[in-house]
């Protein structure tokens, strides 16, 4: 980066009454297109970023127009944990990246995204999440996407479950969001032990999902629902989270999240959401491919899947690391070439797969398998297999041994994950 550009971070004990504070928010607010932050809106950032222990990466700079020094660029991430198979692992969420269109293309956010991964290696950590708001900027850094988000809309009047289906006995109560705050910890945290790909929620999470916090009102929820099924000690073990959308069309309720580890619960959960009376259609987005809702019900056409989209992209920066935290639910070995532009992984590896238990050793063998550090992304959570990466032209081998990596890194369970960032 060129003078009088420089790499920073705003770090999270700064005064509070720093205009920093707003002047960083403020980038991110006008490169998505977002009117101004209101005090509050800084506080309530500053209060979260706190909460996860984020790094505030920015560059500063001066010059005409800029009160002194200036961060004129942002890239803000939360150290978090992520369920591959064995057990919840370090993992990294680049929350929110904005360059101010001043300064934009000339490689702040390379600078950035280099700093930032290079600091997480050294704590140990293997592998990197984001959403993107672009699909053509993430993938020169190595990431690709690994699980995908699916939209639902269910006709509730159609909605009953087949039979034999088991749905969890125990009371459902509808109550005030900020009933959750005592058990979301214990729950969301149970929900991402049950579910390979599935990252840890952060801070603000907890706020969106408590109703203390809504961006749209720029303070406390005034909408936010909240339905939650007990055990039967009466301990909640399940929750759901959503809000009426009003009666323009058919009345509606947008459901945010259905969070449960057991699957009975989940469906304990969409009943009660689905029998509420005057509500003619829940619609939702966080749904997996693999959910198991319309499967279970007895008529499938009272659920339609409106979209499916990329949603978290994966980033592995460790290999060796990575694998040890990923189940292998085949066993084999094979030689990948794995090409990675910024350094971190390129080289040729033997993984190999024994028990469930996979592990990657750097080696001069001939390569059987090449393939970028984008495309191993795809595969990690079984988003795509071998087959079809070699099929689109991202993957090279013979076909044997691209059938054999496809066994080796094929999951029995899928990949599900109710964070977003
Ligand atoms: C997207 C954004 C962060 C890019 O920042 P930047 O500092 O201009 O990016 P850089 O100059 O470091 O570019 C790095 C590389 O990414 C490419 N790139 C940057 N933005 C891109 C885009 N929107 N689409 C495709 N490629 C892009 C550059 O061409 C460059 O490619 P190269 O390595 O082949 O030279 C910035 O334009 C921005 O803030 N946009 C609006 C908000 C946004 O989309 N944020 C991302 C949140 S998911």
């Amino acid at each position: 980066m060129q003078s009088p550009y420089r790499y920073d971070v705003l770090a999270l004990d700064t005064a509070d009454d720093d205009p920093i504070w707003a002047a960083y928010v403020n980038i991110f607010r006008t490169v998505f297109l977002d009117g101004r932050a209101t005090p509050e809106g800084v506080g309530t950032f500053r209060k979260h970023r706190r909460e996860d222990g984020a790094v505030l990466g920015m560059v500063t700079t001066e010059g005409p127009g800029l009160d002194g020094r200036q961060p004129v660029a942002g890239f803000n991430v939360t150290p978090t944990t992520i369920n591959q198979g064995r057990g919840l692992r370090p993992a990294l969420i680049v929350n929110t990246i904005g360059v101010l269109p001043s300064h934009r293309r000339r490689g702040l956010l390379k600078e950035m995204m280099r700093r930032q991964l290079d600091a997480a290696r050294e704590q140990g950590m293997a592998v990197a999440v984001l959403t993107a708001s672009e699909a053509t900027i993430y993938g020169r850094f190595g990431f690709a996407p690994a699980t995908r988000g699916q939209q639902l809309r269910i006709d509730t009047r159609r909605f009953a479950y087949r039979d034999g289906v088991e749905v969890a006995d125990g009371a459902i109560e509808f109550v005030e969001p900020s009933f959750l705050a005592d058990h979301w910890e214990r729950i969301t945290t149970a929900h991402q032990e049950r579910h390979r790909g599935a990252v840890g929620h952060t801070h603000a999470h907890f706020l969106v999902d408590t109703g203390a916090w809504d961006s749209d009102e720029a303070g406390p929820s005034k909408n936010l629902r909240a339905v939650v099924h007990f055990d039967a000690d009466g301990v909640p073990d399940g929750f759901a989270v959503f809000r009426f959308k009003g009666w323009d069309e058919a009345p509606q309720a947008t459901v945010f999240k259905v969070c449960a580890p057991d699957a009975p619960v989940e469906r304990a959960l969409w009943r009660a959401l689905a029998e509420m009376d005057l509500i003619e259609t829940l619609t939702y987005d966080l749904s997996s491919p693999s959910d198991h809702l319309p499967l279970s019900l007895a008529d499938e056409r009272a659920l339609k899947v409106t979209g499916i989209s990329d949603w978290v992209w994966l980033r592995i920066f460790d290999l060796p690391a990575a694998v040890d935290g990923r189940a292998f639910d085949g066993d084999g070995e094979i030689v990948l070439r794995v090409v990675d532009r910024m350094g971190y992984v390129d080289g040729t590896w033997r993984l190999t797969a024994s028990g469930g238990l996979g592990s990657a050793e750097a080696t001069d063998a001939e390569p059987e398998v090449t393939l970028g550090v984008d495309t191993l992304a795809l595969l990690w959570h079984n988003d795509h297999t071998a087959a079809q990466a070699a099929e689109a032209g991202v993957l090279d081998g013979s076909d044997e041994a691209v059938r054999r990596l496809g066994r080796m890194l094929r999951w029995d369970e899928s990949a599900e994950n109710l964070a977003t960032f």
